[in-house]
């Protein structure tokens, strides 16, 4: 349905996700002809602006996000050209007559649902009322999709009532991304990592999510949320999906999201026990952050000052089945960590019988896979130390996917942006998967409540708290900068 007139509506569309993300994302898919020829973009708001006033503020508040070696003045002015605004509240039944009078007859329509997800509820079925879910409708859920399983739940029944399952796409950005893909290639795209990928070949798994900067303006949200609902629950348990899933028949989008789903599904349940003994929790404190002085979490603006709400978790789990049996996988994310880096971390089983003497101990074989800012992947072997020895040093291939590809690498809301205007579905979360992370998710939160206790305090600009090197020197590891 290529073919079809697109009017894309953004609910949220004055907000900092369609500011920051959204339209610089429209603008490349409509710089690189990935807009289909007749695209309209209705952005929906409560200010009483009319369309000029709008324009003005994505002039003030989107531009920029464009990187200057992509902008060009005629492309921009064309782009906004695409873009109208409709005052709408979304309690205000006909405030939807106002977008169904912009939206056109027969155009395949696109409602990207930018708003606190408490809302989703009222627009789907307003919707619905002013005649906009036709079938060739589809509609884009942002996270947080809920903050447990039963509110994903009534968010899906919602939602669920208006629009078919496969018209829904449920948007987890790191799918978007070029080297979270590319791990699927890696995996099934080669044949000689398979017979390897599987206990007991593989000793543990490391998935790392670090960032550099802190809770920022979004308080108001993350001291509801905390870095397990915003973090862990979405975007690890997705790359532990694409590390850990079976060989999907197809790249079909139940093909591919079958096999993510068994992996959720297997992942073992934590009791108490379990949290005390393989979570940890931590909030930043004051430190030192890119050579700068920065507040601790307490500090930060809207914050309550007894906020108990973690900003870095780290935890081990296990995935029951016969491929993943008894390897650990250490998940780990924070605010304010030393730099912002993303990896997965594949630990081989060392040599069953040590040949060479002097061997320098811990792990001999390790697969890196840089996800970001570098996007790289590294397989350490140990090799001879030249010299009369056989002393032995480990070194590493080292793969720069950065300079073995030089083309331009699309953002993951363009990437996810075209998907939705063509109707692909693989890289979006299906509604049963969301709900089994969820069902995983949810004992960890009520335990740590339950626990009481207040998350570990480690200096911003750091590597996290003592106790999460702790959880991985107990096993004997440690992380993987
Ligand atoms: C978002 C979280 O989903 O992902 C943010 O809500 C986080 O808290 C962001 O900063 C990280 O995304 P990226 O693409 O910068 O790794």
């Amino acid at each position: 349905d290529n073919a079809l007139p697109l009017d894309m509506t953004i609910f949220g569309g004055m907000g900092d996700l369609a500011m920051r993300k959204l339209l610089p994302a429209l603008y490349m898919a409509y710089l690189h002809g990935n807009l289909p020829g007749s695209t309209r973009i209705i952005s929906t708001g409560r200010q009483d602006y009319d369309r000029n006033a709008y324009l003005a503020h994505v002039e003030a508040h989107s531009r920029s996000f464009i990187a200057a070696e992509n902008f060009n003045d005629k492309t921009w002015d064309g782009f906004l050209q695409l873009l109208e605004y409709v005052r709408l509240d979304v309690q205000q039944a006909p405030d939807f007559g106002a977008l169904a009078a912009a939206s056109r007859e027969g155009a395949q329509r696109v409602f990207y649902l930018s708003t606190a997800p408490s809302l989703f509820t009222t627009i789907c079925e307003k919707l619905a009322s002013a005649g906009l879910v036709d079938k060739n409708a589809r509609v884009v859920l942002e996270k947080p999709l809920g903050t447990d399983l039963a509110s994903a739940i009534e968010i899906n029944e919602a939602v669920g009532k208006h629009f078919e399952e496969s018209q829904i796409y449920r948007i987890d950005h790191y799918l978007g991304k070029e080297t979270v893909q590319n791990l699927m290639v890696l995996r099934f795209g080669n044949s000689i990592l398979e017979p390897l990928w599987r206990a007991p070949n593989i000793s543990s798994v490391q998935i790392t999510v670090a960032e550099e900067v802190g809770v920022g303006s979004r308080a108001g949200f993350y001291d509801g949320a905390g870095a397990m609902r915003d973090m862990v629950q979405n975007h690890l348990l997705q790359l532990l999906c694409i590390v850990a899933m079976e060989p999907p028949t197809s790249l079909n989008a139940d093909a591919v999201r079958d096999e993510k789903l068994k992996v959720l599904r297997s992942l073992r349940r934590f009791g108490l026990a379990d949290i005390a003994r393989d979570t940890v929790r931590g909030q930043y404190s004051h430190g030192v952050s890119g050579n700068q002085e920065v507040p601790g979490y307490h500090e930060e603006k809207n914050v309550p000052p007894d906020s108990k709400t973690e900003t870095f978790v780290a935890l081990r789990t296990f995935i029951d089945t016969w491929r993943w049996s008894k390897v650990p996988f250490y998940l780990r994310t924070g605010k304010r960590m030393q730099r912002r880096s993303s990896k997965i971390v594949i630990e081989f089983t060392n040599p069953p019988f040590p040949l060479f003497p002097d061997a320098p101990g811990g792990v001999a074989n390790r697969l890196v896979i840089e996800l970001q800012p570098e996007e790289a992947i590294k397989l350490q072997l140990m090799a001879k130390e030249p010299g009369s020895g056989m002393h032995m040093q480990q070194v590493a291939l080292n793969l720069d996917l950065q300079s073995a590809f030089q083309q331009r690498r699309a953002e993951a809301y363009e990437r996810l942006l075209i998907d939705v205007v063509r109707g692909r579905l693989t890289h979006f979360m299906r509604r049963d998967e969301l709900e089994a992370a969820w069902e995983w998710a949810d004992p960890i939160i009520e335990g740590w409540s339950t626990l009481g206790e207040k998350p570990h305090a480690y200096a911003a600009g750091s590597w996290g708290p003592a106790e999460s090197f702790a959880l991985l020197a107990r096993d004997g590891y440690h992380w993987v900068e």
